[in-house]
């Protein structure tokens, strides 16, 4: 068991170098967050005390299945009640997966605001079954970095006054949390390394001077090796990955990232697109310039990565979710997004706990609120999501509680076209071995398809994790099985308790 003991609250930080905030949030007053690491089969209790004056918080395991713990999943107001200033919420809960996850606040604007970190679960056994032999092991984060606080932007972003919905510009992007990074490694070594974009916003390429990403596993799945020079990277996407040292030390490497500028609305002069950081073999030979690559169109297809340990492609699916998305004003004047003309907006208790309320009508999608974006799934159907996008714009969508096949992705329409909608009439090329993961992005007025099998009771969020779709509305809620959730699964004190601390009667809607 691993006891973790965590209080939220502001500090200040500059991890770009340029601009000192005070309001980044740390957890005990440190700020980078702890990487929390734990084995296969472990047990976790993290409590989380809200130590904000005004706000509440609450706390998600990215890409952890919490198969038969829904309730500690950590979306407010989906699966809990929000921590509110000086309360305490246990996340208690065991580990059965292994790879790169991270942890983040769920709560709006929070994780813009630096709560988020890596969560790397290691296979613990003596067999370690990692498929691959490597020395050692390295866990980066790359991200984007505002100067002003996300909490703080989001009235603005959200007003009549921003009728476009256009996305606060980054001031900076980072890699582990600082600028020009610098990794020390020794020659003739087999590094394995985790690469999560713990951003909210911006897809970045990563490539290097003189050496090769050899991709092994993604989003926790582990995949055939597959090497290439440059990988692409959503916000909420993780890539391990095999990097190989040179057995000569005379000189130091260049370890690039570079911002997916075609997701700004807007570029700034004075924005510096590329980052450099630093492969460090002898601290004595200087550092290397910056490394240019004639184009970024040399990533490797993730849509094409195949799983090591195949599993069949689902059948034709026992039930279809179709939904268009796109940006539109409302009367107020403020740009909200939509999954089929509806914009998601929170219950008034978390849905779960209608779930444990509504008793044999917990099957009716119609308790849970017509703005909630709500469809009720059945025990073990497979499930395919068609995904429209009608926007102009690259988004990366996630889906809690699953890895889902990835079965055909659009071309990127780019923003001249209209939006070509899935045709599944059309010859699609469908993977025989399709890749599992749990965030997958869609092309500019393009589509996707993707396909799971409902085989974990819970209610699960599927949302744009682009911070500020999610704050427009670009979500909805998969209710998995609900008769399964109320006959095995259960709300403990610790979970209800937040509720009454909050006045929120966790029963009816
Ligand atoms: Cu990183 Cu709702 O998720």
């Amino acid at each position: 068991t691993h006891t973790w003991n965590f209080t939220t609250g502001f500090v200040n930080a500059n991890p770009d170098g340029v601009y000192e905030r005070d309001d980044v949030i740390g957890l005990n007053g440190q700020w980078p967050l702890p990487v929390l690491e734990a084995d296969k089969g472990d047990r976790i209790e993290l409590y989380l005390t809200n130590g904000f004056e005004d706000y509440n918080t609450s706390l998600h395991f990215h890409g952890l299945f919490q198969n038969g713990t829904n309730s500690m999943d950590g979306p407010e107001l989906i699966t809990q009640c929000p921590i509110p200033p000086g309360e305490t919420m246990l996340y208690n809960f065991t580990v059965d997966q292994v790879g790169a996850y991270w942890y983040h606040s769920h709560t709006a604007g929070q994780y813009g605001d630096g709560m988020r970190a890596a969560f790397i679960v290691h296979d613990g056994s003596d067999d370690d079954d990692f498929p691959y032999e490597y020395d050692e092991e390295f866990t980066f984060t790359i991200s984007e970095w505002y100067h002003e606080s996300s909490v703080d932007l989001i009235p603005n972003f959200m007003s009549r006054f921003n009728p476009t919905g256009a996305e606060p510009i980054p001031q900076n992007f980072l890699f582990n949390d600082t600028r020009n990074f610098t990794w020390n490694v020794e020659p003739s070594k087999t590094y394995k390394v985790n690469l999560i974009n713990v951003g909210g916003f911006v897809s970045q390429y990563l490539w290097m001077e003189d050496h090769t990403f050899k991709v092994v596993q993604v989003d926790g799945v582990y995949t055939q090796p597959n090497e290439t020079d440059m990988i692409y990277i959503t916000v909420a996407q993780r890539y391990t990955v095999l990097i190989e040292t040179k057995d000569d030390t005379s000189r130091n490497y260049a370890l690039m990232q570079r911002v997916d500028d075609t997701m700004l609305d807007v570029i700034p002069k004075d924005l510096e697109l590329n980052g450099t950081n630093y492969i460090v073999y002898n601290e004595s030979a200087g550092l290397p310039e910056e490394y240019k690559v004639e184009s970024l169109d040399i990533f490797l297809d993730d849509f094409w990565l195949e799983p090591l340990e195949a599993q069949e492609a689902y059948p034709d699916p026992d039930y279809q979710i179709v939904v268009d998305v796109a940006m539109d004003n409302l009367d107020d004047g403020v740009n909200y997004a939509f999954f089929n003309n509806l914009t998601y907006v929170a219950p008034k208790v978390p849905v779960l706990g209608t779930v444990f309320s509504a008793g044999e009508d917990a099957i009716n999608p119609l308790v849970y609120g017509s703005n909630t974006n709500s469809f009720v799934l059945e025990k073990d159907e497979v499930i395919e999501i068609v995904l429209n996008n009608l926007d102009t714009g690259k988004h990366p969508f996630h889906l809690h509680g699953h890895v889902f096949q990835t079965v055909v992705r659009g071309p990127d329409y780019g923003e001249e076209s209209t939006p070509v909608p899935y045709n599944a009439s059309e010859a699609h090329d469908i993977p025989e071995n399709p890749m599992r993961r749990d965030t997958v992005y869609v092309n500019p007025q393009s589509y996707f398809v993707i396909r799971f099998k409902a085989d974990n009771p819970g209610v699960w969020f599927f949302h744009c994790h682009i911070e500020w779709h999610l704050d427009q509305g670009l979500a909805l809620v998969l209710i998995e099985d609900p008769l399964s959730i109320q006959s095995q699964q259960n709300l403990d004190d610790n979970w209800k308790r937040m509720c009454e601390v909050n006045n929120m009667p966790y029963v009816g809607n």
